[in-house]
């Protein structure tokens, strides 16, 4: 035995060894290993056939390399040895490679599975016959017991074949759950025997939503949309996930996003249709009504979902259930009262407790979206965490079982880049470097709570998402960063170890042929104010092994790129355009900024309403940067009001002539997003008092929206008052950039 050289992980694991997820300890010496068809693969328990058959058969695909199989206990030189050993724990693998040979040693076939995970990713990325394999030494085992990932098929319906492949990705990085979300609102998707009508119609739309929910007008397409999993075929996922050690969790949703069930059983609802299955997306307030019926016909349906599914959990859904059915049910309020529940909330939970009771006789146990987290609710259900960390923290403080999935860090239908590629997601910012920032455990939580975070995962919203690729590209590279967060130790974690690891593992997806994105490479910026005169620009890329070129003419066809190596001033209107190269080639997409430069840019700001926090960008700052946003929805200029006025008052820095302020706002009533009701622009010299010069009524606003000019008389001026009126003092106002000239 040689001399193993012991390094930290974040030394070792470069791009020499780009593991990911990172293995809990790694040493590594001089040499390789080589693997050849004439390589025996030495196994020592039947029970691990179907892993060695995993390992064989994708070798086999992948270089046209056909390796020998053997069962026996005793060990073979120059060989690859896999045991089993009773003395480690399930998950818990060793890979040693040395001139010996290659020597799994695995607690269970999990273990194993890993073990080979992890060894495939040590081979080489080019079609080859002989596979060298470096020498190391891994002793590795999962952080996290649950570590998963979900997919939306009713929003968008994917084929067995690609739900296979979905599973081998997760595989690929050790993810050991897989959330079905087989019903919603726009389709149903699992044939249920005893409700034909479910595969008949509810599997069915007759026309899908054009573009984003937010747009103007709306429009949809006329083409019926839909199909459904057969049993067999379900059964034929389950046993293929089964050999890659993942479990399915089937959804069936309910009370709410029920609109394609009630579509064919319209007698499940409050006020008994008709309804059709949904053609556009967002929350719909048809939900299954609490009677006798309705919980015979979900108890049936469920029958056949637990005959299906080995599995422990069945997911019931539980978020986003509007009530407006239930206030004006008769049927509902009766057994609100009969039950003698507070309120509608009240009876989501007594809806909720019903079928966690049923599927705890069943042996089974019920997760819900953190909407059913309620006092008084079955102490079984496991809780997952969607709207941030709070209902996973108070889940856990409670005595549930927890799998955060915030969607901050956890939601990959939200755009990856800030620079658009014209194609819409569902909105939101969700960059690599945030999901690998992810901690799934709150600090707040002491040693016994913490116990209850038994995981995390990844969600897959289909809405936006129509085809293969296009879930590809935002599961890639996201769930890698996500599969380090589940799997490796936390003290292991560092994002630009990472990062090196990550530019090489894209020669192992391109390998496989995988449309991840390259979104990773994307330059971002920062924008920040410069004393009193314009503002300044910093660039930034994930990619150290890169430089980034820019120029401030983005017009000009001359095109004089200079390096980047410092902070730009911005001190007159004009575009910026950037790119990282790698001395070879322009990685990622070119970034590109409008600066308008005007009276109000980089002054003093202040607001006399803070906007809502998760719509808070730089602050006030965001209005007077030089930056008009983006429409619509990648977000990183608009400051959300919810239920506030925006009331702006802008400190030019001396007395000068004004005539005009201007004033972007957003309109989206899908998102309840509404126009300001009124705004008014008032100027001082002094700054006490204030005299208005213009003021629009949501008429004129609303035709000149998104961006409201405001023309006045030229007048003299050192401070000037925006105020935009929220239009119900409830809902959304957002607005973005203030321009006065
Ligand atoms: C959810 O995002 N409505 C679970
Ligand atoms: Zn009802």
């Amino acid at each position: 035995m040689f001399a193993f050289v012991q390094m930290s992980n974040a030394q070792v694991l470069t791009q020499e060894i780009p593991l990911i997820p990172a293995p809990e300890s790694i040493h590594f010496s001089n040499g390789v290993f080589l693997i050849t068809s004439s390589t025996v693969i030495n196994f020592n328990d039947k029970e691990i056939s179907s892993d060695i058959d995993f390992f064989y058969n994708y070798v086999n695909k992948m270089y046209n390399l056909q390796l020998i199989t053997n069962l026996s206990s005793e060990k073979r030189d120059q060989q690859i040895n896999i045991f089993l050993s009773p003395n480690l724990d399930s998950d818990v693998y060793q890979l040693t490679v040395d001139s010996n040979g290659i020597f799994i040693n695995a607690g269970k076939n999990a273990g194993v599975f890993y073990a080979l995970q992890t060894l495939i990713k040590l081979l080489p990325v080019t079609n080859v016959k002989e596979l060298s394999v470096p020498y190391l030494l891994i002793n590795d085992k999962p952080r996290f017991n649950y570590r998963g990932m979900h997919l939306d098929v009713s929003r968008h319906f994917y084929p067995v074949a690609f739900i296979k492949k979905y599973l081998d990705y997760l595989a690929m990085y050790k993810f050991n759950y897989f959330h079905w979300h087989l019903t919603d609102d726009q389709g149903w998707r699992i044939e249920i025997k005893k409700y034909p009508l479910l595969q008949k119609i509810s599997a069915w739309r007759n026309g899908t939503r054009f573009g984003h929910l937010s747009d103007q007008p709306v429009e949809y397409d006329s083409l019926l949309y839909g199909g459904f999993y057969t049993q067999e075929e379900i059964k034929e996922i389950i046993q293929y996930a089964t050999l890659r050690h993942i479990t399915i969790i089937p959804e069936i949703e309910m009370p709410g996003h029920a609109l394609a069930a009630l579509a064919a059983y319209p007698e499940l609802s409050c006020n008994r249709g008709p309804f059709e299955v949904g053609r556009t997306w967002g929350v719909f307030k048809d939900v299954f009504c609490p009677r006798e019926e309705t919980f015979i016909f979900l108890q049936n349906v469920l029958d056949e979902v637990i005959e299906l599914f080995p599995g422990k959990y069945i997911h019931i859904g539980g978020d986003e259930c509007p009530k407006d059915r239930w206030e004006n049910c008769s049927s509902c309020q009766a057994l609100i009262k009969k039950e003698n529940l507070d309120n509608e909330n009240g009876l989501q939970r007594y809806f909720t407790n019903r079928i966690a009771t049923y599927l705890r006789i069943k042996n089974k146990t019920a997760i819900g979206w953190d909407e059913i987290l309620e006092k008084g609710l079955d102490s079984d259900a496991l809780i997952m965490s969607y709207r941030g960390y709070k209902g996973g923290t108070d889940a856990a403080i409670n005595g549930h079982d927890v799998v955060m999935s915030p969607a901050s860090h956890c939601y990959f239908d939200l755009y990856q880049s800030r620079i658009s590629d014209g194609r819409i997601a569902i909105g939101g910012y969700l960059p690599i470097d945030q999901v690998y920032s992810f901690e799934p455990v709150p600090d707040i939580l002491n040693e016994k709570q913490s116990k209850h975070i038994i995981g995390a995962q990844g969600n897959v919203w289909t809405e936006y998402i129509k085809d293969e690729a296009r879930v590809e590209e935002m599961i890639f590279p996201r769930m890698a960063a996500l599969s380090e967060v589940l799997w490796s130790p936390k003290k292991n974690r560092d994002f630009s170890n990472f990062s090196l690891r990550l530019t090489e593992h894209f020669k192992f997806l391109d390998f496989l042929k995988i449309n991840y994105s390259t979104a990773f490479y994307d330059i971002s910026s920062r924008v920040s104010p410069n004393g009193n005169n314009g503002v300044i620009i910093e660039l930034f890329s994930n990619y150290t092994n890169g430089d980034i070129y820019y120029t401030l003419n983005a017009g000009d066809t001359s095109r004089n790129y200079i390096l980047y190596d410092e902070k730009i001033v911005i001190d007159h209107s004009l575009g910026i355009q950037a790119f990282v190269f790698d001395g070879e080639k322009i990685k990622g997409k070119v970034f590109s900024q409008l600066f308008n430069i005007n009276k109000a840019t980089g002054k003093e700001i202040n607001l006399v309403n803070q906007p809502h926090a998760e719509y808070n960008n730089d602050g006030s700052f965001s209005l007077v940067n030089g930056v008009i946003g983006n429409l619509p929805w990648i977000p990183s200029e608009w400051l959300g009001f919810s239920g506030k006025d925006l009331d702006a008052t802008i400190d030019l820095g001396k007395l000068q002539s004004v005539s005009s302020v201007e004033i972007n706002v957003l309109k989206d009533e899908a998102g309840k997003i509404f126009l300001p009701k009124e705004i008014k622009i008032s100027v001082s010299d002094a700054g006490n008092v204030f005299k208005e010069v213009g003021d629009l009524g949501l008429q004129s606003i609303n035709k000149l929206s998104p961006k409201i000019r405001i023309q006045f008389p030229e007048t003299r001026a050192r401070w000037i008052k925006v105020f935009a009126q929220n239009d119900n003092g409830k809902d959304w106002l957002f607005v973005n950039e203030i321009v006065v000239e």
